[in-house]
């Protein structure tokens, strides 16, 4: 059975990451999103054009996509109500205050960028530098942001070698329903994958709508 629901939010789950982008005086934003998406070496991110974060991405054209890694959400949620717009801009409500600082408030550190100007966030062990392509409003304010792929930094321990990241050692965050989630157990590979990985390394759940191998039905 099934039951026909109208969720608040489409959030099933997706990867977070950490944007930091150029203000006017120089100093780099952070803004956490988790709407990005990638197809080769294009990344897509859903932003509200009421976010410091987009509005330096338009008027720069470049962003750097911070991926952290599992023990950063407690760190995450310090600046989750926060903005780098002064003042907080109308559309996002009382909750949300100015904070010039997030890199104090989160308790991170800076790294300069090779081809952009926004710094990089050294706990995140994935450093994506990109710059715009385009930008198409989906509704009043929120817009998918089309950038493109220019250099790619990955902390040695999860280097596999030059064009592999060792999927053993990568502890990627989701965004599921407003909640952080770590990646869980290996459920298996696509028949693509480059990495073999020896043995089960993690919890392999069966399905409840398909019945286990032998078991007929
Ligand atoms: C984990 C997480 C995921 C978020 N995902 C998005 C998102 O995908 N798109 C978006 O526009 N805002 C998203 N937000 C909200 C912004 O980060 C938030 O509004 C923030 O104040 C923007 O900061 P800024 O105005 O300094 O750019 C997310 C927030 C958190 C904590």
């Amino acid at each position: 059975m099934f039951t026909t629901i109208s969720p608040s939010v489409h959030y099933f789950g997706s990867l977070v990451a950490l944007l930091t982008t150029s203000n006017p005086n120089g100093t780099t934003n952070i803004t956490p999103i988790s709407s990005a998406w990638s197809l080769g070496d294009h990344y897509v991110l859903g932003l509200s054009s009421h976010h410091q974060g987009y509005r330096n991405l338009i008027r720069t054209g470049e962003v750097v996509l911070n991926l952290p890694e599992e023990c950063m959400a407690p760190a995450i949620e310090r600046i989750s109500m926060t903005t780098g717009s002064e003042p907080v801009p109308a559309a996002k409500g009382s909750s949300y205050r100015t904070e010039h600082d997030k890199w104090a408030v989160a308790g991170w550190d800076p790294l300069p960028g090779l081809r952009t100007a926004p710094q990089r966030i050294v706990q995140c062990p994935v450093h994506i530098e990109a710059t715009l392509d385009n930008s198409w409003s989906l509704e009043a304010d929120l817009h998918a942001v089309h950038v493109r792929v220019r250099h790619v930094h990955v902390r040695d321990d999860l280097v596999l070698d030059s064009s592999h990241v060792d999927v053993r050692t990568w502890r990627p965050m989701f965004y599921t329903f407003r909640h952080y989630f770590g990646k869980g157990g290996h459920l298996g590979q696509n028949a693509r994958a480059e990495q073999q990985l020896v043995g089960r390394t993690g919890n392999q759940a069966d399905c409840p709508l398909e019945a286990p191998a032998g078991r007929g039905g």
